[in-house]
């Protein structure tokens, strides 16, 4: 593809914007904390010279890739561009205004204080909590409404650029298929949330059947005003636990799932990658994203461990040395391959 340097340019400056404004919040949020709630004390949150060039670097490198994978046509322009501005600017006051909320949580160490009116025995133990001391958890509207913006205030404005990493390996598993009608593909993607990986996911897979599983009823709502208006044929939504894919065996072609592994218990974790193994037909890809992990991230170990001391993340010390490419191969996956990208972590594998 011959890009426009012009629109690199953009890119760049976009991402750059993001960042900058990503760090700038959390500057100023944390400042706040200490002096309106100073016995909130962050661990681990003063990040030395060092420290910042290694981010940046890493960020560069994050950018380069997605620039390359567009270049290659993995993916269309159109997604690199692809934020929710408006949707953005309506919610930021949201965040500001919940954030006493979520200093008060943490500081009375409240990790259950979800809403009133949910049927707890709808959802497994491990959910119910309020992961990163979160407003309702995952269980309210309100929360759907502001953890897009939360999310990429996190990860200074890379979390599409770092979900987007799934799409090439997708793509070349997905060429086992190839003698196959596009439109006969079907795409899981578990615990897809807002749906902001549906979004790309369509972007790259025009014709394809998608399919978006999440438990949460208030998330999945808000998936839906996203994808309503893509091109395609619409995605499918809907609701149900990782652990018990309503899918029969064999009937995937491919299972994408997104940030979701860190705040499972790690028996749960083996449970969900087998049952991806079971609904894969065989020749079928899995990949999946989550959280950077001490093994090949270890100059980037006092982020993680800043993540688990300073937010209610009880399940992410196991899953950073958790060793899942041992887990693949003794379920039966093949060609088990990693890769990390800025904070995220990349595996892909076929089941043959
Ligand atoms: C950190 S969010 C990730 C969402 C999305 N994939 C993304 O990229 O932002 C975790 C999501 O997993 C969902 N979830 C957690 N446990 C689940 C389970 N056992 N089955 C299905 N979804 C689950 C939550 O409701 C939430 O939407």
């Amino acid at each position: 593809m011959d890009a426009n340097p012009l629109t690199k340019i953009a890119y760049k400056t976009l991402q750059q914007g993001k960042s900058i404004a990503g760090l700038a919040h959390k500057e100023i949020s944390s400042r706040l904390m200490n002096l309106i709630s100073p016995d909130n004390d962050l661990k681990n949150f003063d990040i030395d010279k060092n420290l910042l060039i290694e981010i940046q670097k890493s960020m560069d490198e994050l950018r380069e890739e997605d620039w390359k994978d567009y270049e290659e046509n993995i993916y269309p322009q159109k997604l690199l561009f692809d934020e929710p501005w408006l949707r953005y600017l309506v919610q930021y006051p949201k965040v500001w205004l919940d954030m006493p909320n979520t200093w008060e949580r943490r500081k009375n160490h409240k990790v259950n204080d979800l809403p009133k009116t949910i049927d707890k025995d709808n959802y497994p133990n491990y959910y119910l909590r309020n992961f990163h001391h979160q407003t309702d958890g995952y269980l309210s509207d309100f929360s759907a409404s502001i953890y897009d913006l939360q999310v990429d205030i996190l990860f200074n404005g890379s979390a599409n650029s770092m979900r987007r990493r799934i799409l090439k390996p997708l793509k070349e598993g997905l060429d086992n298929f190839k003698d196959r009608k596009n439109s006969s593909i079907k795409i899981l993607d578990v615990a897809t949330g807002s749906g902001r990986t549906l979004k790309q996911l369509r972007g790259a897979f025009q014709k394809a059947k998608i399919v978006g599983l999440d438990l949460s009823d208030s998330y999945l709502k808000e998936a839906s005003r996203h994808i309503s208006d893509l091109d395609g044929d619409l995605i499918e939504l809907i609701k149900g636990n990782a652990e018990d894919l309503p899918f029969k065996d064999n009937s995937l072609q491919a299972v994408t799932c997104v940030y979701l592994f860190h705040e499972l218990p790690r028996t749960i974790r083996e449970k969900v990658l087998k049952e991806f193994f079971r609904v894969l037909e065989p020749g079928g890809t899995l990949v999946l994203a989550d959280s950077i992990q001490i093994i090949d991230s270890p100059n980037f170990i006092s982020i993680m461990e800043g993540f688990y001391k300073n937010f209610h993340e009880p399940f992410y010390c196991d899953y950073i040395k958790d060793n899942l490419d041992s887990k693949m191969e003794e379920i039966g996956f093949n060609n088990i391959r990693t890769k990390s990208f800025f904070m995220t972590k990349v595996w892909s594998a076929i089941k043959y």
